[in-house]
């Protein structure tokens, strides 16, 4: 069978990846240091979250693990194969107190842009890399669209979710190429993903 390089994220979302992948056996999670292994057919990169779409269109790995905000905020020429139905969260809008937007702030700059177009918002959108929390407290901005998963961030800053923008959930993306030279591989690879979430589910 063909080797598979996959890409997986680090951070918050890198357990979860390695369980589903079901290599848990052979990865440190608690290390960031080693990002490249070699596991039975398997070459695994570890990136950040954001750079692992571009090792997936460029065919330095052939398939990848990523969020679908990710795939939202950017266009890659990749095929989104499967929600592996981890990580799951939503983006949403949040503010301290219902107010008009004349200024919102968001990692997420493109969909933010999207929403507003959408819904008739025309507002500054600011581009910051994190702790978005902070723009709504501090005056910065009317509000933030960000990620939310547990709210208890939201919760911290005493703000509110005020509309739900999308779901997000990680996918499996591959790269085109990929996809027509080592279909039998990833096809595998998909079948002991859903053998791995039912195993998750019981
Ligand atoms: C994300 C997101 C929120 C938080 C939401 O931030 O941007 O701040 O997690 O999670 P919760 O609903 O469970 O509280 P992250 O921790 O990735 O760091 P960042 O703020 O630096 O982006």
């Amino acid at each position: 069978m063909n080797e598979l390089t996959i890409v997986i994220p680090s951070g918050r979302l890198k357990s979860e990846c390695v369980k589903l992948l079901g290599i848990c056996a052979h990865i440190d999670k608690n290390s960031s240091r080693k990002l490249v292994w070699k596991v039975g057919n398997y070459k695994i990169i570890q990136a950040k979250p954001v750079d692992v779409p571009i090792y997936v269109e460029k065919g330095i790995a052939d398939v990848g693990l990523v969020g679908k905000d990710i795939l939202m905020e950017n266009e890659y020429n990749v095929y989104e194969l499967f929600d592996c139905d981890i990580g799951n969260c939503h983006l949403a809008i949040a503010q301290s107190e219902r107010k008009k937007i004349n200024v919102i702030a968001s990692k997420y700059v493109n969909i933010t842009k999207e929403y507003c177009v959408n819904n008739n918002i025309n507002a500054e959108v600011i581009k910051l890399n994190g702790s978005v929390e902070l723009a709504p407290i501090l005056g910065l901005a009317d509000a933030i669209l960000d990620i939310v998963s547990t709210g208890n961030t939201l919760k911290a800053n005493d703000l509110k979710e005020v509309v739900k923008v999308a779901d997000v959930s990680v996918r499996l993306i591959a790269n085109i190429s990929s996809y027509q030279l080592k279909r039998n591989s990833i096809t595998n690879l998909i079948s002991s993903l859903k053998e791995n979430q039912d195993v998750k589910a019981i």
